[in-house]
């Protein structure tokens, strides 16, 4: 067993590394070469990334892609995207063309409001006096916590509204405060929580100074933290077309094409098996942009998963339905986001994605990732319903499965023109590599498709 190791947070960078290589790795030298091969080139980058957690050793990356075309509410968005997925960006990129020449995506936000709550246990014998209590002390709350709201409300946002909930069917003694906020375009936790923990303070003191009124009682306060299920903090995203221009062009008829789509949609309400794989590749498209721009995407997750199953049985995040000669496509989910605080004015990328939607608001970041959410879900289900998803997929994956084998560009090159009319296949693509490789078939100036190797399709 490996010996622990105390104080590691306060070692500098490289004792850090030094002993966690030394002591968890079989090559330190290399390893050292790989962490270090991460750093930023720029000092003052590195130090940003340093600084954003505890105990950095080096950065984590992804590929940050752009999906462009998305026609939004009238405007043109080239939609920021960061994500490990091989065929994530192409499909929204392919959905965004595709609704382009057909209207493009209309969105709108339904409400922004945020919920906290201060979870606390009251053991006393007169509810009715406990919310008498409550009720004539609310101003305090405000007026305690107007150090911490002050700037919140010159930017238009602040403390909506403070509620005492009781919960004691749920658990012996349970009550919540719970309060609504708007953070305006800051997605608002530490904001929200530091309003939550002035409230404890002030519910403590408001129960102690009226303990004649209360009778015997006690006050245990558990937490106060943020909810990140905002299910009023809600956007609207849909497509629609008539139905002669669904399909065009791809061999199945229209009216087929919305029917069967209209019925996949059907399947992932009904069936929770099929309802969390549509959501995750809805959430393929939201979480691209979500840590893009620098969001909680865990948050995110959570939220939209804990939104799926508000009826009680897990459900599809979109719906689509044929209204008269028109097909409609849409979805509607909470995102809480924010464009200002946290990361999004430190990280050198996130300030970039930011710049390329254009600075939004907050809002119009939830437009925006709903869309790429809607748009994912489009392209998705279209290929699963008519080609198949691994066709795409695999068309995508074959430069990791090529990586892998370490084919050299040119391999790569041949490789790629040979499955251009082909479905990809691991297999296929570890044969035609091996032939090329073993020597048995020529790498240069031959045309592919003689090359014999079989394709799996
Ligand atoms: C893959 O990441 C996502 C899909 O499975 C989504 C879906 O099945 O709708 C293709």
């Amino acid at each position: 067993m490996k010996n622990p190791i105390k104080g590691f947070s306060k070692l500098s960078k490289s004792a850090k590394i030094e002993w966690l290589l030394a002591n968890y790795t079989n090559d330190p030298t290399t390893s050292y070469d790989m962490l270090s091969g991460y750093w930023h080139q720029q000092a003052e980058v590195q130090k940003l990334h340093d600084e954003f957690i505890e105990n950095t050793l080096s950065n984590y990356y992804m590929p940050f892609g752009v999906a462009p075309n998305f026609l939004i509410n009238g405007e043109m968005y080239a939609i920021p995207m960061a994500i490990e997925e091989s065929s994530v960006v192409a499909a929204a990129s392919k959905a965004a063309n595709f609704w382009m020449e057909r209207g493009g995506f209309k969105a709108h936000v339904v409400s922004t409001i945020k919920v906290g709550h201060v979870h606390f246990i009251w053991e006393g014998k007169d509810v009715a006096k406990l919310e008498e209590v409550f009720e004539s002390h609310k101003s305090l709350f405000f007026e305690n916590s107007a150090d911490i709201t002050k700037n919140m409300v010159a930017r238009g946002g602040g403390i909506l509204d403070i509620q005492l909930i009781d919960k004691s069917d749920l658990e012996p003694g349970y009550f919540q405060l719970e309060a609504r906020f708007e953070t305006c375009d800051s997605m608002g936790a530490n904001f929200i929580n530091s309003c939550l923990e002035s409230f404890a303070h002030t519910w403590q003191a408001i129960v102690a100074n009226n303990q004649a009124q209360l009778g015997e009682s006690t006050l245990q306060i558990v937490m106060s933290i943020l909810s990140n299920f905002t299910p009023e903090c809600l956007v609207h995203a849909e497509v629609r077309c008539k139905i002669d221009q669904i399909n065009e062009g791809s061999g199945i008829d229209n009216h087929e094409f919305a029917s069967k789509f209209c019925r996949a949609i059907r399947i992932a309400t009904v069936e929770p098996y099929r309802a969390v794989t549509h959501n995750k590749g809805i959430m393929n498209g939201i979480d691209a942009v979500v840590i893009a721009t620098g969001n909680d995407f865990r948050a995110t997750e959570a939220c939209a998963h804990a939104f799926a199953a508000k009826s009680g049985r897990y459900s599809s995040l979109t719906h689509a339905k044929v209204e008269g000669d028109e097909f409609v496509f849409w979805i509607e989910l909470p995102l809480s986001l924010g464009t200002v605080g946290g990361i999004t004015s430190l990280h050198p990328m996130v300030k970039f994605a930011h710049e390329l939607l254009g600075y939004p608001t907050a809002q119009q970041l939830m437009l925006v990732t709903a869309v790429a959410g809607l748009a994912q879900n489009f392209s998705a289900v279209r290929s699963l319903i008519t080609s198949g998803i691994q066709k795409g997929h695999m068309k995508m994956h074959l430069l990791n499965i090529l990586n892998q084998l370490e084919a050299t560009d040119n391999e790569k090159s041949i490789i790629v023109e040979y499955f251009k009319d082909k479905v990809v296949s691991h297999s296929a693509a570890v044969e035609i590599f091996t032939k090329i490789r073993g020597g048995w078939l020529p790498v240069t100036g031959e045309n592919p498709d003689k090359l014999g190797a079989t394709s799996g399709n």
